[in-house]
Parts: structure tokens; sequence; C-alpha cells
């Protein structure tokens, strides 16, 4: 594995600066470009701010931060990327935008420098079709905020030459990160298995089985989940969850396991996008009173194994798919979006047999293809098999 010393990153807002920081952090000398002057002026402030409270939780000296800064280079010129190992793209979600984008790095960049993207939604086979050569295009989809998120989604194209995959996660560890291999399919691992979480949530609120501070109570307190699905949409923003779960849907052919909910497109309708404008599910306007749950044990058992087993559903059927492996699949959740267990041990825990008639009361009741049980679990059940045997 060839040493990767100079690395390009595209795009300085949110992910591209965490990209920079993380990869000056490692060693590399890093080349920032962003079409926006301002933007770039940010994202030095924001790195600098970032390095500076690593530095005063004693995680590296005031002279490493010197250092890093001094790794990074801020300019609106593509061409500084000549010599670069590794360029990775992080600007805005549109798929014409990146094609250009690519297309122009290409001829910029040796023979050699691998081509990555950030994206959360669009397929990386299509990026890499704008390529002269699309075997060096892969998908490098990394966690907000990069600095302290662990996991990395290596996702290889169909074009993608093989090995490049195990390569760059090698690079990935080397730089302190946790890679996993996934599959170029719609959301990759952690934001195709995770819908239930926000989807199944809102069911039950729209169904009147409980309230949102009722259904976050037990995720968080039954649960250990860090954040109950309502105050994480609030948090994350109803527009940008919302966004998501249409993509999904629609990059999944409309399938009816992914479908978004009126609720939460009226509240992006409604300007209601959550803790940033001051009310979401709940209201964060000051003076505003707190929402208390409902204590009660048995609903708050129903609605932790309502959410989980779909979870679990969502993960096996990735298994199934051949979307990742055991491991990546549990690694994704707890290290990308901090679930208290892997998926697939929990079902160990839970009884797959009980998983499968968990699921299959939901849909014989409901008549709905939402609730199908995934095959993988079928066969696991009737063999009597386990995930970690
Ligand atoms: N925000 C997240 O939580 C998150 C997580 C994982 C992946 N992503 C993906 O990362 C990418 C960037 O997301 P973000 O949240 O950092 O967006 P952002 O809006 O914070 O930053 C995008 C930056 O790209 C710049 N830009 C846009 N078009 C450009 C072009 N043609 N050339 C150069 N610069 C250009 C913009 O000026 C802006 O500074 C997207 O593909 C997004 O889907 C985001």
């Amino acid at each position: 594995m060839s040493r990767i010393e100079k690395v390009g990153v595209i795009g300085s807002g949110a992910m591209g600066a965490g990209i920079a920081q993380i990869a000056a952090m490692s060693g590399c000398d890093v080349i920032i470009t962003d079409q926006s002057n301002e933007s770039l002026v940010a994202a030095r402030e924001n790195i600098s701010f970032s390095l500076n409270k690593f530095a005063s939780r004693g995680k590296i000296t005031d002279d490493d931060v010197k250092a890093i800064e001094g790794r990074l280079h801020f300019t609106e010129n593509m061409s500084a990327f000549e010599g670069c190992q590794l360029v990775i793209e992080a600007i805005v979600e549109n798929l014409e935008v990146k094609q250009s984008v690519f297309s122009a790095v290409e001829k910029i960049v040796g023979d050699d420098c691998i081509l990555a993207s950030n994206t959360s939604s669009l397929s990386i086979a299509s990026i890499a079709a704008a390529c002269q050569q699309p075997e060096r295009v892969i998908g490098l989809h990394f966690f907000n905020p990069p600095a302290l998120m662990p996991l990395v989604e290596v996702i290889p194209a169909l074009q993608t030459r093989i090995g490049l995959a195990s390569t760059l996660a090698r690079h990935m560890q080397s730089w302190g990160k946790l890679p996993v291999i996934a599959k170029d399919t719609p959301g990759f691992i952690v934001n195709r298995i995770a819908r239930p979480f926000y989807g199944e949530a809102i069911r039950m609120l729209e169904e009147g089985i409980a309230d949102a501070a009722t259904i976050d109570y037990a995720m968080t307190e039954l649960g250990g989940f860090r954040m109950g699905p309502f105050t994480l949409m609030d948090f994350i923003g109803h527009d940008v969850n919302y966004a998501v779960t249409e993509t999904v849907f629609e990059a999944f052919f409309y399938d009816p396991r992914y479908k978004p909910s009126f609720t939460q497109k009226r509240m992006v309708e409604a300007g209601y996008l959550g803790r940033k404008k001051g009310k979401g599910f709940y209201n964060y306007n000051e003076g505003a009173t707190k929402a208390e749950p409902v204590m009660d044990k048995a609903l708050h058992e129903q609605i932790l194994m309502r959410i989980v087993v779909l979870l679990i559903n969502e993960a096996a059927d990735a298994l199934y798919l051949g979307i990742a492996s055991r491991d990546d699949i549990d690694t994704a959740m707890t290290k990308g979006v901090n679930y208290p267990k892997g998926l697939l041990r929990w079902a160990d825990e839970i009884g797959i047999q009980s998983c499968v008639d968990q699921i299959d009361e939901l849909q014989m009741f409901y008549r709905e293809d939402r609730y199908r049980c995934s095959p993988q679990l079928r066969l696991m059940a009737r063999d009597q098999k386990t995930f970690y045997g």
C-alpha cells in the first residue's frame, strides 16, 4: 500500500472541513478548495476551533495544532491538486455538479490518484460514469462531525478496480477511522438500516399508540439509545431528515418499507424544522413546558420492541442482499449512529424466531408490505441458527 501524503478535498462546508482536518491530523498535506472564498475562510476558523478544543482536552499539544494548521492549504484553485494521491469530494449533493467536478479533477491529478465522493444518497456508479478512469472512483462516506465520528463507509462502484476498497479501508484505519465496506445501494449501510428508527416512531405517533415524549423515553431509558427518534429528528432538522427519507424511498423504487410520512412532510412545509427553528416535535422556545412521558412499562416495552425488530429486519435484509458483512453491519450502527448494540447481536439476544414472530404479527395485523420479514431471518429461524453462533 503506497503512502498517501498529499490529499485534496473539494468543498469546505461541514463535511469537507472535517475531512480535511482528519487528513491533516494524520500527517497528510491537504489542499482544500471551494468555489466560495467565504466558505474557505469559515472552514479555516472552524478547523482551528476544533483543533484547539482537542488541545484543551489534552488529546494533542499546542505544537501539534501549529503543525496540523501548517499542513492545511486553502485555495479556490483546483490546480493545486497536482500530485495528490487521494482527492475527496464533499460539495453540494447534486449529480450533474459532482460529475462535472470529477471530470475536471481527473485532468489535474495523475493516473494513480484515487477519486472519492462523500455523497450520502447518489450512486457511486453514476459519479464514476463521468470519468475517463472510472475504476479509480469510489465512495467514502464520513459521518458528521467527521473529526469525532469514527465510522467511514467505503463504497466501491460497479466500475471500481478490485482491491481499491480494501486498500482505501486500510488508509482510513491509518487515519484512526473505522472503515466498513458497503455495496453501492441507496443509503449504503447506516442510512438504509436506520429508516425504521424514524419511520416506525412516527407511525406509532400517528396511530396514537404513544406521544413523542413517551416513545423517546422508551428508546433511551429502556433501549439505551443515546437520543430518542423525535429528539434526534428535531436535532438533525426535518428538512434534512425528510429529504433523506424521500430519496431513499425513491431510490428503492418506492418500496413501502421506506415510505415517508405526511406528519414529517407537513412539518417541513410549515417550517417546523426542529431545534434550529425553535419548534419541531418539541417546543424549544423559552418558557415552553417540557413534554413528559407516560410512565407505563408495558407500553415502553411494546414501543422499543416494535422499533428494534424492524431495525433488525433491515440489518438482516442488508446481510441477505450482500450489502455488507455481519461485522460491518453491526460496527456501522454502533459507531456511525451510536446504537447501544449491534442489531444482529441484538437479534441473537431476542431470539431469531421471536423476531420473526413479532414482524409477522405486525404484517398480519396491518396487511402491509412495509412489515414483510427478511428471508434471512426466516431461513435462520427455520435452521435454528444465530448470527454469532
Ligand atoms: N452534512 C452531513 O451530515 C453529511 C454527512 C455525510 C455526507 N454528507 C455529504 O457531504 C457532501 C457535503 O455536505 P455538507 O453538509 O458538507 O454541505 P455544505 O453545504 O456544508 O458544504 C458544501 C460546500 O461545497 C461548496 N461547493 C458547492 N458546489 C461546489 C463546486 N462546484 N465546487 C467547489 N465547491 C462547491 C459550497 O460552497 C459549500 O462550501 C454532500 O454530498 C452530502 O450529501 C453530508
